[in-house]
């Protein structure tokens, strides 16, 4: 093939891929823009070749933040970054970018490259559905407060006192409405967590107190199915956490461990520290979790199969997950089925 045909060749794919592609020379100039890059930016290759790229493609990263300088001076390769946008008719489009070097075989440098996805379709659908179950979830709780009322009203006539078939029914029926009340408010806590409209109430605590609290809670339930319950932990430093949300994320591991575990068990939880972090690791010898499982139990909702029918709504490690990131840890999970899972939570000592 002759380098006419083969560069024809390069523009055709350049062109044909749904991704907008753009090079920069040293100065962040650009050199090249493909089709993809006309459309959502509005600009045509003639008219943004030369320009610096900030002006073509202007976005929440240009600045301080931007990808290209990350390339420069640290000399990575982001990828998967996500922002925003302002195109040429002044629409915001949700972008996902990567940035890297371009080198010759002889490693010298030939310019910069930049890989750009919209991905706003995307976000709206995200954005709908959460809009969606949050005003569903909302538009639940006035009725279910106004049941709930009704339900404590007509346990006190004398009617239900007297019949025991309609103090029997009561029973359900206010038993089935705190589940559904107690559901529409996890799923409420969660879905601010996760759109960060809950501010963490930082305080300086003890993390062992709050462990401690949450194992004697659950000690009674653990004795019940002969489960022993145990709890290692040296004296820590106080953090500066959130007592409330972390007791919140530690019960939910907890009562995890003992609901997915059989009887006459063990449930270990064990604390230890590194210079920075404070790491609290739960294992259990329950039925564990299958690995195709395993990248979808952070998410809402998401209930893996289990040995036996167990309540729950799936949203205590989704709520976890947005509560321990929000502290700038991490929540982590290993787990061998029949053999039993360990989750660890890591903390900072110093927030960054
Ligand atoms: N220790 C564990 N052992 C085995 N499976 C687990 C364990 N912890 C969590 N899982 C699996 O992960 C899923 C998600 O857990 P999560 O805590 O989010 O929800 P849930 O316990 O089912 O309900 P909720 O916490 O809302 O009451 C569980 O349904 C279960 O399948
Ligand atoms: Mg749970």
């Amino acid at each position: 093939m002759s380098t006419k045909d083969n560069s024809q060749l390069n523009r055709f794919i350049l062109d044909s891929i749904p991704v907008a592609i753009v090079t920069m020379d040293y100065d962040f100039k650009i050199t090249s823009f493909n089709k993809r890059a006309e459309q959502l930016t509005g600009y045509l290759a003639d008219e943004a070749v030369g320009r610096p790229c900030y002006e073509i493609v202007n976005g929440s990263r240009c600045g301080e933040d931007c990808p290209l300088q990350t390339v420069r001076n640290a000399g990575e390769s982001p990828s998967g970054l996500e922002a925003e946008i302002v195109n040429r008719h002044g629409e915001h489009i949700s972008i996902r970018i990567g940035a890297a070097s371009i080198l010759n075989e002889d490693k010298s440098f030939v310019g910069y490259l930049e890989v750009i996805e919209d991905i706003s379709r995307q976000k709206r659908r995200e954005r709908e559905k959460n809009n969606f179950i949050s005003t569903i979830a909302h538009d639940m709780k006035s009725p279910l407060v106004g049941i709930s009322g009704l339900i404590k009203r007509l346990k006190k006539e004398q009617i239900c006192e007297t019949n025991e078939k309609l103090r029997e029914y009561l029973r359900v029926m206010d038993e089935a409405e705190e589940r559904l009340e107690s559901m529409v408010n996890d799923f409420l806590e969660y879905s601010h967590l996760e759109s960060g409209q809950i501010k963490l109430d930082l305080d300086e605590i003890d993390i062992q107190q709050i462990l401690e609290q949450v194992a004697e809670m659950h000690q009674l339930r653990a004795e019940g199915k002969n489960i022993i319950l145990s709890f290692d932990c040296h004296s820590l430093g106080a953090i500066e956490a959130d007592a409330n949300r972390l007791h919140r994320v530690f019960t939910n591991i907890v009562d995890n461990a003992i609901k997915y575990s059989p009887q006459q068990s063990e449930i270990a939880i064990r604390v230890s520290e590194t210079d920075k972090e404070i790491v609290i690791c739960f294992q259990d010898q329950g039925w564990g979790i299958n690995p195709e499982q395993m990248p979808y139990i952070f998410d809402a909702f998401y209930r893996a199969e289990s040995e036996e029918e167990v309540n729950g709504h799936g949203l205590g490690l989704a709520a976890s997950r947005a509560i321990i990131r929000q502290h700038g840890g991490r929540i982590s999970v290993e787990s061998r089925p029949g053999k039993g899972s360990v989750f660890t939570v890591r903390l900072p000592k110093q927030k960054t």
